[in-house]
């Protein structure tokens, strides 16, 4: 079952036509990863699905629901529950661990105090942070603020969660902490979650789902097995990384 859709979606910014007649499928319960080059507009497709961006032409349907026929109350509302852990942290420096993570529950909810602090408690000791809290984000390591930023993305309990290059630029041992740490809420939020990576290893291990992005579209949807088999060249050469073949460079 499609927990969200995005269908024959055009967007442009200016004269560069960024997707074209793209349609992508968001499996419910299931992790699925969007591949690309950079500039092929993963992000953008991020931002779609949590409508911050609207298409040009085509639909964005998330349970049944075109987000376009939402009022813009509404439109706030439903980004309210979807988490989205950012590509660069996008945390408050002034502001604790704890208070980071419980932005979303005081901006959103009408949690107590002793609430809030319990929720937040539990929210990073299932990231492995429990012991964070009191801390700066700029007294952490990038793997940790991660973390805070997963923590502060699932904090209440969204049904549907966006990562936007969780492990980019992180040791192979944090990667590995991180790609289980995103299979992990996954299941125990019994929730969707779409993951923008470029990191192969992880995508093979966390993927029940892989999309690739390219020249505006998806040229390639399946699981791990099928699109590791695919017969496009264009995505056998950027699962081997390689110079030679019919990408453009
Ligand atoms: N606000 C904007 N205004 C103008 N152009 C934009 C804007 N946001 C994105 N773009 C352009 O749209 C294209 C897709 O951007 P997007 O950030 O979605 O790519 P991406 O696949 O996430 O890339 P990366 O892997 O580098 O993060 C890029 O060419 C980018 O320059
Ligand atoms: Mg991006």
């Amino acid at each position: 079952m499609n927990f969200a859709r995005i269908e024959g979606v055009t967007l442009r910014f200016g004269d560069k036509i960024v997707l074209q007649d793209c349609t992508l499928d968001v499996k419910a319960r299931a992790i699925t990863c969007l591949i690309g080059l950079s500039g092929a507009g993963k992000s953008t497709i991020l931002r779609l699905l949590n409508g911050l961006r609207t298409p040009d032409s085509g639909r964005v349907i998330v349970k049944s629901t075109d987000l376009a026929t939402l009022k813009q109350r509404d439109l706030v509302k439903f980004r309210q529950k979807v988490g989205f852990s950012f590509q660069f942290a996008a945390l408050f420096d002034s502001l604790t661990v704890g208070e980071n993570v419980a932005l979303p529950l005081r901006e959103n909810t009408k949690m107590s105090d002793a609430e809030i602090t319990k929720v937040v408690h539990a929210t990073l000791e299932s990231v492995g942070l429990e012991n964070a809290v009191e801390q700066m984000p700029s007294e952490l390591s990038g793997g940790m603020l991660k973390r805070v930023g997963f923590a502060r993305a699932v904090v209440n309990n969204p049904e549907l969660v966006l990562y936007d290059e969780p492990t980019t630029g992180l040791d192979p041992i944090i990667t590995h902490v991180l790609t289980d740490t995103i299979k992990r809420l996954r299941r125990q939020l019994n929730g969707t979650a779409v993951v923008v990576s470029h990191d192969l290893d992880s995508i093979f291990v966390m993927a029940d789902y892989v999309a690739m992005l390219f020249e505006g579209a998806i040229i390639e949807y399946g699981t791990v097995e099928e699109v590791r088999r695919s017969a496009n060249p264009i995505v056998q050469q950027f699962l081997q990384g390689s110079e030679v073949g019919p990408i453009p460079l």
